[in-house]
């Protein structure tokens, strides 16, 4: 699935009230819309004082609604059109003034009148609070907050940074590409709500000395995706990561790890607590049987130096063997007769799921094939994109934690 069409079909209303944050809300509409989003967008006056309509029409592809008086609905009631067919409301940025109008249930200008007026079972509001970090903490905007929560609202963000004011500290608004994915995990069912979700991802590295080691192909981006969908699936994730450059997916808790005994140690305390174990990361079986505390040099040795290798821990293996285990998935990849391989190790590591893949065809790939493994047989899932793939086994693994014989 491209990052493209996550958003396909959606009917999104993006109202921007009063604040520098709206620069970004430009970037924003750009972004629902190439993610598939037909969006509608609505501003209040001191939105335009930021930002201009035209901005806002030309991104959108739809003429901008800016006053309640707007006489261009054959109703002239924009406040209730607007929401009847739309499937979110998504205030970005949502002043603190704004926020104080919602919670207030005021209606004296074009954005809250819509608000209040939405349906508000079928049209589900969100919240992308901007503002100065005083103003955020302030307990008049914090009782607001949990009051518009309260009243049924998702709030995403603020972050913390630099501000516009030149201050430092929370009620940033969002990035636009982090709000955009914050709108299609809210989408996504909340299959896994309530589970804890423990992930290991990419390579590991085994040092040689300070500056050299032994490591291999796997970029991680399986793991990361598993870990993005199973957060969008509702789940609290823990991502134990090597050594891989790839961004956090949003709302995860991350490990940094290098070696593989530090990814065993990591991992062993957590796993009692978590409810589903998925280890996608290409741990390194073995490792230099002795580190050397120096760089080995060239210079004058005769001889090209030669290693001891020693076995590392199975941490799958090991996290299966514990009396309170989780639901353990493990990952099989293999170069060749990946059924066979990947049969023989829900054997050996005693797990009930094992996912195969060809490690050589897709290490640092964003596609991949996978063959889900269990004691009653196989199921082949396609070459798709990695995320795609990644929500295909969330629901599997979800559909397997609601049957009564998963273990
Ligand atoms: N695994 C692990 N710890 C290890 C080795 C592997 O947790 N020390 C996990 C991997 O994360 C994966 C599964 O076990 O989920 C299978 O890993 P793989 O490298 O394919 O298998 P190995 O057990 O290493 O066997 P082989 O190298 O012989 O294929």
């Amino acid at each position: 699935m491209d990052e493209s069409t996550d958003l396909q079909g959606k009917r999104l209303v993006l109202g921007l009230s009063g604040g520098i944050a709206c620069y970004k809300s430009a970037e924003l509409v750009r972004a629902l819309v190439k993610a598939g989003a037909s969006v509608q967008v609505v501003m209040t006056q001191a939105a335009t004082q930021f930002i201009t309509p035209v901005t806002m029409q030309a991104l959108s592809n739809q003429p901008v609604v800016l006053d309640q008086w707007d006489a261009r609905a054959p109703n002239n009631m924009a406040h209730i059109n607007l929401t009847r067919e739309a499937d979110a409301v998504l205030v970005a940025p949502a002043s603190a003034d704004f926020i104080a109008k919602l919670v207030q249930g005021r209606a004296d200008e074009i954005l809250s009148l819509m608000c209040l007026a939405r349906p508000i079972e079928r049209c589900p509001l969100l919240l992308a609070p901007a503002m100065n970090r005083e103003m955020w903490a302030h307990p008049a905007t914090q009782r607001n907050i949990a009051q518009a929560r309260a009243d049924g609202a998702t709030v995403l963000g603020p972050a913390a940074g630099d501000q516009a004011c030149g201050e430092i500290g929370d009620g940033r608004m969002l990035e636009a590409l982090a709000l955009r994915d914050e709108v299609i995990a809210f989408f996504e069912p909340k299959r896994l709500a309530g589970k804890r979700v423990l992930i290991t991802a990419g390579p590991t590295f085994e040092a040689i000395d300070p500056v050299r080691g032994i490591t291999n192909l796997s970029s991680g981006k399986m793991g990361f995706a598993v870990a993005r969908a199973a957060r969008e699936a509702g789940a609290a994730v823990t991502l134990v990561a090597g050594p891989v450059h790839l961004p956090t997916p949003a709302g995860v808790r991350r490990i940094d790890v290098q070696s593989a005994l530090q990814m065993h140690d990591a991992v062993l305390p957590l796993a009692p607590i978590h409810d589903v174990f998925v280890a996608t990361a290409a741990v390194a079986d073995w490792r230099p049987a002795s580190l050397s505390d120096h760089k080995i040099k060239k210079d004058g040795a005769k001889q090209v130096p030669s290693f001891e290798l020693t076995e590392n821990p199975d941490i799958l293996a090991a996290v299966a063997r514990l009396p309170q285990r989780p639901y353990c998935v493990g990952f099989a990849a293999e170069s060749h007769d990946l059924l066979k391989h990947a049969r023989e190790k829900l054997i050996r590591k005693n797990v009930p799921l094992i996912v195969g893949n060809l490690g050589p065809a897709t290490f640092g790939r964003d596609d991949n094939a996978l063959l889900l493994v269990d004691a009653h047989g196989e199921r082949q899932l396609a070459t798709a994109s990695k995320r795609a793939l990644a929500r295909e086994l969330v629901r599997e693994i979800a559909q397997r934690l609601s049957s009564p014989t998963a273990s």
